[in-house]
């Protein structure tokens, strides 16, 4: 295969997973600049070869904030769709491209444009309707079509108000904006879950849409959320430009930012963004850039969106903020996969908003790139991840007796020669059936909440492998209640909550476990797609290299990854007894689930992914009935893209539940077919 190919498939599973990390789990394992470094590398490589465009690429879609799957049938918020896109922003790291913009802007514009410049605040985006200035409806960005009904928890975060008082308010409007967690809310947090023994936040970012999305709406009142508003719509709103909506919404009690500015021209426009790159270090939240928006709404209207981003916006982004401090000295750690991450200890230092005690290295030769030493004064970073990265050396600053770091050649773990792959960056341990930390880090993998979702922390699988209990996941299904009981600090009530916790996993559906048993490169979007295409274990164990490369974007190395999996007998071995201990390793059958919709009468709206005869048939084959008005019996509204309005709201008036097309797949217990998306358009 061409490397451009294989390098556009790399890039486009690494997004697809990088995003739900972020929108999904809340927990980003890159930094925001790298994932935009990886964005712009597909969308170069799109550019120069368009014929390998798909509709699917992460380059035109927005990012799913949507949990599917298993989490969406048990889940606590129901799906409700956006009467407009809710849309991201285009965004650079460069004032050139930001000239570029409002020279594109301008054009063809009879008057000279002004811009408003706002800060871009670093939370999780969310969307306001009032009607008769009430609050009646908060979305998160969802999908962008469709979003989670947060209204409960939206009413306990004080800075948004409920009822709006003051002059003009229209009858019907949504304000868009984001609900951010100040520093001092996220330090409190983190200390009460490092007490609690949680695992902490990456960031404010994470903790803000972590907690909008809790089940205890008392529990994120107590969080310290806040809001702020920045973008309003609605039909034939009486305001001639943005900044004028925003004066009144300000007005009205909503809380909008005064840190914003009219600007006429790109040096304008500069030096805004060159104050707050400075100024923001004394926020007492996090920002990442500067929004530049058209002023003017009729120019607004008429420069547009593209699919993912409105014409009439652009987001400069900051580089992340710095901080230099002392290397005290250099731990070696293992990872899950055997990879072995120098880590430096610090002296701690303040940085975004909270100490930084250890910083990544990341791998050899980038020690080898920084020439680092014990004892420098080097640069850190924060990115999306918890641990910060050193970005550089500050040489005036080193020690005349200077130690330099040898990288071991052994794991420091259990002693095992490293091996580098030739185009691999990082050593490993190859021990990987032996190595403890490996082993340890896969079996918590394999219980984590995502794979089989078995109630179990790192120390009590420590604790099971230390005491020889467990060496392989399999061994999890032959604990018995003596076994635990007999252990430090188990009592009845966790023996027996663990071996429930375990007996639930077995219903645990065949992508989770095919996630679950660590197959390398296969993170949970692979899994998913291999389990829809293959449906069990035994299909996917006999397909070949080639055949696995036509599923989806399965390149040659997550090919090779599944191959070399199953073709080591301890593997196979394992799965037998997985197997025997009762865990789905095929897909439910469909014909199963026939009875799902009985006595249901449901209304359909819109167009979906498949046609909307197929549609009809889809709800006829679970039993369900279609009728074409909504009314008092309608039991609920289907509503796919650009829906009737006069069904919504006949829906709303009358209370009837409207339902997203992925909630109906919920519903029906199917997985969504892969969507291809469709042009958006405006209604
Ligand atoms: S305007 C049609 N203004 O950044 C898009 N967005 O990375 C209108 N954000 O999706 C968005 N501060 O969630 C706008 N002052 C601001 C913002 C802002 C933060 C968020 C928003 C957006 C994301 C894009």
């Amino acid at each position: 295969m061409e490397d451009f190919k294989q390098r556009i498939e790399e890039l486009r599973s690494q997004l697809a997973e990088h995003n739900r990390r972020y929108y999904v789990e809340n927990s980003p394992s890159i930094s925001d600049y790298d994932f935009d470094m990886l964005m712009n590398e597909l969308i170069a490589l799109e550019k120069a070869h368009p014929e390998l465009v798909t509709e699917d690429s992460p380059t035109r879609r927005v990012g799913s904030d949507l949990a599917d799957g298993e989490d969406a049938v048990s889940r606590e918020f129901r799906h409700l769709p956006h009467r407009y896109p809710m849309l991201s922003l285009g965004n650079t790291y460069n004032t050139g491209e930001v000239a570029q913009f409002v020279t594109k802007a301008s054009k063809g514009s009879e008057h000279p444009l002004s811009f408003c410049c706002e800060l871009k605040f670093d939370g999780t985006a969310i969307c306001l309707t009032y009607k008769a200035g009430k609050l009646v409806r908060a979305l998160t960005r969802g999908d962008g079509i469709v979003g989670d009904d947060v209204l409960r928890n939206v009413h306990h975060i004080h800075s948004i108000p409920s009822v709006l008082h003051g002059e003009g308010i229209p009858d019907e409007f949504e304000i868009r904006g984001e609900i951010y967690m100040p520093y001092k809310s996220f330090d409190a947090l983190c200390a009460e879950r490092e007490e609690d023994g949680e695992a902490p936040f990456a960031n404010p970012r994470n903790a803000a849409s972590g907690s909008l999305k809790l089940t205890d709406s008392a529990e994120v009142g107590r969080r310290g959320l806040e809001c702020t508003l920045y973008h309003m719509l609605g039909e034939d709103l009486p305001f001639a430009t943005h900044d004028e909506a925003l004066t009144k919404a300000a007005s009205w009690g909503l809380p909008v930012s005064g840190h914003r500015q009219i600007c006429r021209d790109i040096d304008e426009i500069e030096k805004f963004i060159s104050y707050w790159d400075t100024e923001r270090k004394l926020l007492p939240f996090a920002t990442d850039g500067v929004v530049i928006k058209v002023n003017e709404l009729p120019v607004q209207k008429e420069l547009g969106f593209t699919s993912k981003f409105p014409r009439w916006a652009v987001a400069y982004k900051f580089k992340a903020e710095q901080a230099c401090t002392e290397v005290l000295g250099i731990d070696y750690q293992v990872g899950r996969t055997g990879a072995v991450t120098p880590v430096a200890n610090l002296t701690p230092v303040p940085l975004s908003g909270t100490m930084v005690k250890r910083a990544t290295l990341h791998n050899a030769e980038q020690m080898e790139a920084l020439d680092i030493r014990i004892g420098d004064w080097v640069y850190v970073e924060k990115g999306g991840e918890i641990i910060p990265k050193i970005t550089a050396v500050e040489l005036s600053k080193r020690p005349l007796l200077s130690e330099k770091p040898v990288f071991p050649e052994v794991c420091p773990d259990c002693g095992t020669p490293l091996v580098r792959e030739a185009d691999q960056a990082k050593w490993f341990c190859p021990n990987v059936w032996a190595c403890p930390t490996q082993v340890k880090e896969s079996l918590v993998h394999f219980l984590s909440r995502r794979a089989m979702n078995v109630l179990a922390g790192d120390a009590t699988v420590a604790q099971l492998y230390d005491k020889g209990l467990v060496r392989n996941s399999a061994d999890f299904y032959d604990l018995k209640y003596t076994d635990l009981y007999r252990l430090e600090g188990w009592k009845e009530k966790s023996c027996e909550r663990f071996l429930k916790s375990l007996e639930n996993s077995r219903k645990v559906t065949f992508d989770h476990v095919l996630y679950a048993i660590g197959i390398r490169n296969v993170g949970e979007t692979t899994a998913k797609m291999l389990a829809r295409h293959y449906r069990n274990i035994d299909a996917l164990a006999s397909a070949s290299l080639e055949e696995l490369q036509q599923v989806g974007d399965i390149g040659e190395i997550i090919a090779a990854s599944i191959r070399s999996f199953f073709e080591e007998p301890r593997n196979v071995e394992n799965i037998e007894r997985l197997r025997k201990a009762g865990l789905q390793f095929s897909m439910a059958e469909e014909g199963a689930l026939d009875a799902m919709l009985e006595g249901q009468t449901i209304v359909i709206t819109g167009t979906y992914d498949i046609s909307r005869d197929e549609m009809k048939a889809l709800v006829e084959s679970h039993s369900g009935r279609i009728s074409s008005g909504v009314s008092a019996k309608t039991s609920f509204v289907l509503v796919g893209r650009n829906p009737g309005p006069e069904k919504i709201k006949k829906a709303g008036e009358l209370g009837v539940r409207t339902v997203s097309e992925r909630e109906f797949y919920d519903i029906i217990g199917q997985t969504m077919p892969e969507t291809e998306e469709k042009e958006l358009t405006l209604f």
